[in-house]
C-alpha cells in the first residue's frame, strides 16, 4: 500500500498524459462523474484508427474491412477482459442510456415480467426507461423509498417479497449524485432467490473499482466509455449469455439479421443481434485504449487515490461555515454540497470564473434523489485519477474566494 503523498506524486506524473491539463494549466476539473479527460493514447488511438484502418465491420473481405472488424472484435475481447465477462456477452451501445433503453424495451415488451423494481436515487437513464417502459405495457412499477441518499436492505427484501413475479430489479452501484456505494452484492441474491432479473448500472462504478462480471451474479451490467476515459458515443453492455440469446433485438436493421425473408427474419448470433447498423468501431477502439490504460494505471491505486481525495475534500469543506455536505456515511469519488446563502448555480458559475474550477451544478439527472433531501439543486465535485490533492486546495480556496465575492 503506497502513502498518500506517493500516490498522489504517482497520479500528478499520469496527468501529464492528458494534454487537456497542458492546453489549459489553469483548469480544475472535478465534473468526472459527467465525463472523463482522455489520455493522449486514447486521443492517438483514434487518430490512428481513422488514418490506418478506417473500414466498414463485419461486411467485406477486402484487407482494410478485415483489420477494421479485427480491431473492433478484439475491442470486443479487451472489454470482456476488463470485467470479468465473455466477449459473446458484450454488446456496444451507444453508453449506460442506450444499455438500459435496450433491455427495458427488450425484456419490457417480451411479455416474460410482471414488474419492475427499483430504486428512487437511479440516475433518470436506470428511472425514465422502467417507467415509460411501465406505462406501455403495464408491468407494474415499484419505486423503492430511499432514506435520505441511502437504500435500507429491509425496504428492499419488502417491496421484492410483494410484487408480482417475475420481476426484473435495476440499480447502481455508486449514485452519480452522492457517490452512495448501494450493498448491491447483497441485493443480488435476494432478487434472485424471488424469480428476479439484477441489473446493475455500472457508469459511476467501474471506472472506480474493479468489478468481476461473472463473479458478482449479475445478469446485465451497463457502463459508458467517456467515464472511464473513452471516448463519447461508445458503451456496453455486458449480459448473461443465455439471457442475451433469449431477448429479442431492440433495433433492427443492417448486420443483426441471419435471414430475411418476404415475411420473417432470423437474427444473427449474440452479441451481433444487438448491434443494428454500423456500430461505433472507433468508439470501441478507443475504449479497449482507455481500459488498458486504467489497468495499467493500476486500479488498486487508483481506487485508494480516489478514496484519499475524497476524505481530505471532506476534511477541508466541512471546515466552512454555512456549506452543507450531502455525504451519507461515505462518499466514493463524488462530493455533493452547497451553500445556505448561495444558489449552486452560482457557487458553480463563480468557481469556474475566479478559480478555474469546474463543478456540476443542478439536478444531477436525479430528480427524485435531490428531492428526498429536501433540495432541487446542488453542486458536485468528482474525482478522477489525474485528480490530485492541490486540485483539492484550489476547490476549497475557490469556494471562499467565490463566497466572499458573493458577501
Ligand atoms: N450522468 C452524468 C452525470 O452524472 C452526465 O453528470
Amino acid at each position: 500500500m503506497s502513502s498518500v503523498r506517493e500516490l498522489d506524486e504517482y497520479f500528478e506524473k499520469l496527468k501529464t498524459d492528458f494534454p487537456i491539463f497542458s492546453e489549459r494549466p489553469d483548469l480544475v476539473y472535478l465534473d468526472n462523474a459527467a465525463t472523463t479527460q482522455k489520455p493522449l493514447a486514447v486521443i492517438e488511438k483514434l487518430k490512428n484508427f481513422y488514418t490506418e484502418t478506417n473500414a466498414n465491420v463485419h461486411r467485406a473481405v477486402y484487407r482494410l474491412a478485415e483489420e477494421s472488424t479485427m480491431l473492433y472484435e478484439d475491442a470486443r475481447k479487451t472489454v470482456a477482459d476488463f470485467v470479468g465477462g465473455k466477449a459473446t456477452e458484450v454488446v456496444f451501445t451507444k453508453g449506460t442510456t442506450e444499455s438500459l433503453n435496450m433491455l427495458a424495451y427488450s425484456l419490457g415488451l417480451s411479455g416474460k415480467y410482471k414488474s419492475f423494481v427499483g430504486p428512487l436515487f437511479e440516475h433518470h437513464s436506470n428511472f425514465v426507461p422502467w417507467q415509460r417502459i411501465a406505462h406501455i405495457t403495464g408491468l407494474k412499477f415499484y419505486p423503492v423509498k430511499i432514506h435520505g441518499g441511502e437504500l435500507s436492505l429491509e425496504d428492499v427484501e419488502a417491496v421484492v417479497k410483494s410484487c408480482e413475479k417475475p420481476f426484473i430489479f435495476s440499480m447502481t452501484g455508486l449514485t452519480n449524485s452522492l457517490g452512495y456505494r448501494p450493498p448491491f452484492e447483497a441485493i443480488v441474491e435476494l432478487v434472485h432467490s424471488a424469480d428476479g432479473l439484477f441489473v446493475l448500472d455500472g457508469a459511476q462504478l467501474i471506472p472506480h473499482e474493479a468489478f468481476d462480471f461473472k463473479a458478482s451474479g449479475v445478469d446485465f451490467l451497463a457502463f459508458s466509455g467517456h467515464k472511464i476515459l473513452g471516448p463519447t458515443g461508445i458503451g456496453v453492455l455486458v449480459g448473461k449469455k443465455e439471457l442475451l440469446e433469449q431477448m429479442n433485438p431492440f433495433q433492427y436493421g443492417g448486420e443483426m439479421i441471419d435471414r430475411v425473408g418476404e415475411q420473417e427474419t432470423t437474427f444473427a448470433p449474440v452479441p451481433h443481434k444487438f448491434e443494428a447498423g454500423t456500430p461505433n468501431v472507433a468508439g470501441a477502439v478507443g475504449l479497449a485504449e482507455a481500459l488498458r490504460y486504467v489497468k495499467n494505471a493500476g486500479f488498486e491505486k487508483i481506487t485508494q487515490h480516489i478514496e484519499n481525495l475524497t476524505k481530505n475534500a471532506i476534511e477541508k469543506l466541512t471546515d466552512i461555515p454555512g456549506l452543507i455536505l450531502y455525504c451519507q456515511k461515505k462518499c466514493h469519488g463524488i462530493i455533493s454540497f452547497s451553500h445556505e446563502n448561495i444558489h449552486p448555480h452560482d457557487l458553480a458559475e463563480l468557481l469556474s470564473r475566479l478559480s478555474g474550477v469546474a463543478v456540476r451544478s443542478g439536478h444531477h439527472c436525479s430528480q427524485q434523489q435531490l428531492k428526498a433531501l429536501g433540495v432541487s439543486s446542488l453542486c458536485r465535485a468528482s474525482f478522477y485519477l489525474y485528480n490530485t490533492h492541490s486540485d483539492i486546495d484550489k476547490l476549497f480556496y475557490g469556494i471562499k474566494d467565490a463566497l466572499r465575492w458573493f458577501s
